[in-house]
């Protein structure tokens, strides 16, 4: 196990780039299953959920290559449609492989999920949209057992936007007979990703980038290759580190519009920000950061996977700030290890109350979960003192090796092994 000693006081400066977005990948990987040829993915964050996927696809007998950020996967020699609970419970977007199984195989028997480090997270829309394609859908000893000889196209609304649904239903409408209506369709970044690389390998998909998709189902699909945007939600913590360091830095992405949301708060707090078609550049030197109120909202509004960053830097903010989930109600398990870095915040309902304070100060805090341990990593970039972040694997879940890109812009945090848990 290892944890992180972070020295806070350090100014940041100069430029790094931006990995490939996890939430990207985790939905291209499932799309290999299918066709029956080598899909290559370039750009390939190296993070423990991808690892984690490629276990499960490994598991299901499929060939995976993981070269630096390249990922070769073919699907041709698949001997299972059953995707473990060991696997599943590691990670909800397992579920991915729902869709893509039962186009392709007729035949998916995918562990439940579970529960979640911070709140409820259901799936009924996957399984509700499944049986609306034809599927007859059991659920029994924990499992999802989905089973059809031929997916048909179908209208699916959904009630609420979500992206693991909607990418769930693409790949499965891809291959079935008819046309398929998703109204409501996510139109986050990395869900038109897939719709990109799915229209590639052949999928006729209308309306992309927009929430209403047409599908019209193809015999097969041919194989591809695609590189991963950039991981928006990994630049804009870069971001958050200038600002609550009130430095100067860059980070390169391949689409900074990803970004707008978080760009425009962070210009509302005080900073300067400059973007460049593949480069944003922030100044938050010798400002005081204001405090201003966020509510997560879907794609294009404030990421949820934002919402702890910026409560640590609204932490260190110049008045009050209220930052409000709509997305998880729940997600706040960082609140009560930001209140030992010195933070001064209460949760009302689904809200963070944020009262600003002069500093914070360094101490052993603990990461809950992956977007709560990258907003404890920010805190101790400004607290005076140290400050140990234990249970980091949950950072490594998502982010790149994080402290490599915060060292190589002037940090001073280093990962030591701990028997500490
Ligand atoms: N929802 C339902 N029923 C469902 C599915 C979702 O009610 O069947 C609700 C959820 O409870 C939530 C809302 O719909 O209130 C949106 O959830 P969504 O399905 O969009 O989330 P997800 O697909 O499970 C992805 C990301 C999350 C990110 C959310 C929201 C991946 C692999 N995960 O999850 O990323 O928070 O979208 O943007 O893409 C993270 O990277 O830290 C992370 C948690």
């Amino acid at each position: 196990m290892d944890k992180f000693l972070i020295q806070g006081g350090s100014k940041l400066h100069g430029k790094v780039k931006a990995s490939g977005a996890k939430n990207s990948s985790l939905a291209l990987m499932p799309a290999c299953l299918l066709n029956d040829g080598e899909n290559i993915l370039f750009n390939t964050p190296r993070v423990n959920d991808i690892f984690t996927m490629n276990k499960l696809l490994t598991h299901m007998g499929v060939n995976v290559e993981f070269s630096e950020h390249t990922l070769r996967i073919n699907s041709k020699n698949l001997s299972t449609q059953v995707a473990p609970y060991e696997h599943v419970k590691k990670m909800r977007a397992s579920v991915y492989v729902l869709g893509p199984l039962l186009a392709k195989y007729g035949f998916a028997k995918v562990s439940l999920p579970g529960g979640c480090a911070w709140g409820p997270r259901p799936i009924n829309l996957h399984i509700e949209s499944m049986k609306k394609l034809g599927a007859d859908v059991k659920l029994e000893e924990g499992y999802i057992i989905a089973k059809a000889k031929k997916l048909h196209g179908a209208k699916i609304n959904f009630d609420v936007s979500s992206v693991g649904a909607t990418g769930n239903v693409l790949m499965a409408a891809v291959l079935a007979k008819g046309s398929t209506i998703i109204t409501n369709a996510a139109i986050e970044p990395e869900i038109v990703q897939l719709t990109e690389m799915l229209i590639q390998m052949g999928a006729q998909i209308n309306g992309i980038g927009t929430s209403t998709l047409e599908i019209e189902g193809v015999d097969s699909l041919k194989n591809t290759s695609i590189i991963t945007i950039s991981d928006r939600i990994e630049a804009g913590t870069i971001l958050i580190a200038g600002a609550i360091t009130k430095s100067k830095i860059s980070i390169e992405v391949s689409n900074p519009e990803h970004l707008n949301a978080v760009i425009v708060k962070l210009e509302d707090a005080g900073c300067k920000i400059k973007v460049d078609e593949n480069l944003i550049a922030i100044d938050a030197q010798n400002i005081d950061i204001n405090s201003v109120d966020v509510t997560t909202a879907i794609y294009p509004g404030f990421p949820t996977d934002m919402q702890a960053q910026w409560t640590a830097l609204m932490a260190l903010s110049n008045g009050n700030a209220t930052i409000t989930d709509t997305i998880y109600i729940d997600r706040f398990n960082h609140i009560p290890e930001l209140i030992r870095l010195g933070a001064d915040i209460e949760t009302i309902k689904n809200s963070a109350v944020v009262k600003g304070v002069k500093k914070l100060s360094g101490a052993k805090v603990m990461s809950t979960d992956l977007r709560a341990s990258a907003s404890l990593v920010l805190a101790g970039l400004a607290a005076e003192g140290t400050t140990e972040v234990l249970r980091i694997y949950h950072l490594d879940r998502g982010y790149q090796k994080i402290e490599d890109k915060l060292t190589q812009l002037g940090a001073s945090i280093e990962r030591v092994p701990t028997t500490e848990y």
